[in-house]
């Protein structure tokens, strides 16, 4: 109960955690693990930590500093560029740059693989999305920056080719949600999902969801439904059956942010399915597979769920024909993607 003196206890009694894991920490004590490390990857992935803080940084200060609205421009895809697309892109590839680890870089916003020639020696690759979902940035709606990173062959030319890897190439990916709080969630090949929130006193990415496992089902869709009457047969009847369930029981609940980052982080959290199929009008799928649907699949996989493309094939093995190829994309809780399987199984896919 309060009292006069406030509700805190004596000095010396409030619950202060010393021992808390930073993602350096985290990267450094993985890096002991294998004997083989030279150090190069954790290297990389400090550059990639700092990449991320400087993004969140102005992202909070966005509507502050006049960084709302377009840029005036449109990326390799098409999209208009927003002036903190423009900013991210530029923030990534720098820090990808520095780092001296990375070979080429592919970013949604350039049309062309960045090669590092300064650094030949370099082994490894990152694709990267800088700001995902950033038609919501002037709304406040969360966006995020997805990244994957492969190593690449001893012969590996630093030319864009190299990278057209499928996600099981992989040796690390993950995603940030810039929101409330900045969270990032980061993955290994072969390992579990860890999630860490962005202290912004300490500047710090603190380890707060350690071993993140997807529910094996939850009542939560996630698709953009305004593209229904483009869908193939099987998607219109697999979300058919989450409206008007069969066997009496409650129909799903719709949640749609439109920031893949976003939906992304909360299926991850409470499970259930978020899907951006491809469709009769978007014969390809919409999303990205290098930087977009294949280090997302990665973390789905390694948190227990599947992802799977709109033939139904195992996302990670799917092999990009060009570096911004695209794809569609269902993933999520493993018995919720199973029934999608299921039912385009039906329909002979
Ligand atoms: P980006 O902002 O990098 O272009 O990506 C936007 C993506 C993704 O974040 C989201 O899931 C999807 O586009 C939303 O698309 P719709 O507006 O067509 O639903
Ligand atoms: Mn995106
Ligand atoms: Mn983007």
């Amino acid at each position: 109960m309060a009292t006069t003196s406030g509700n805190a206890g004596p000095v010396g009694q409030e619950k202060i955690n010393t021992d808390i894991v930073t993602l350096t920490r985290f990267l450094t004590e993985e890096q002991a693990k294998v004997k083989e490390a030279t150090g190069d990857f954790t290297l990389l992935c400090h550059a990639l930590q700092f990449a991320f803080k400087n993004i969140a940084y102005y992202i909070r200060r966005a509507s502050l500093i006049n960084l709302g609205g377009l840029a005036g421009s449109a990326n390799s895809t098409g999209d208009d560029q927003k002036k903190l697309d423009v900013i991210g892109n530029d923030i990534f590839i720098s820090a990808m740059r520095g780092s001296g680890k990375v070979r080429i870089l592919v970013s949604e916003e350039e049309e062309e693989a960045i090669a590092f020639d300064e650094h030949p020696e370099a082994r490894y690759a990152v694709a990267c999305d800088p700001i995902d979902g950033s038609s919501n940035l002037d709304a406040g709606v969360s966006v995020g920056t997805i990244f994957g990173v492969f190593r690449l062959a001893d012969d590996a030319k630093g030319v864009k080719e190299d990278m057209l890897l499928p996600g099981t190439e992989l040796v690390a990916s993950g995603f940030t949600m810039y929101g409330a709080s900045s969270q990032l969630v980061f993955t290994m090949k072969g390992a579990g999902v860890h999630g860490f929130t962005l202290d912004g006193n300490l500047g710090e990415f603190i380890l707060t969801h350690p071993d993140m496992q997807l529910p094996k089902k939850h009542p939560i869709y996630s698709v953009n439904e305004g593209n229904s009457m483009y869908w193939e047969e099987p998607v219109k009847e697999y979300i058919n059956t989450l409206k008007y369930p069969e066997d009496g029981g409650k129909p799903y609940a719709a949640r749609y942010i439109g920031s893949m980052v976003a939906d992304a982080y909360r299926t991850l959290l409470y499970g259930g399915i978020f899907a951006y199929p491809a469709d009769k009008k978007t014969v390809k799928g919409k999303l990205r597979i290098l930087y977009e649907c294949g280090p997302m699949a990665m973390v789905f996989e390694n948190a227990g769920g599947q992802a799977v493309n709109s033939k139904m094939s195992r996302m990670l093995e799917v092999r990009p024909e060009s570096i911004h190829d695209r794809s569609g994309i269902f993933m999520g809780s493993y018995d919720e993607v199973q029934k999608v399987i299921d039912i385009h199984k039906k329909h002979g896919y």
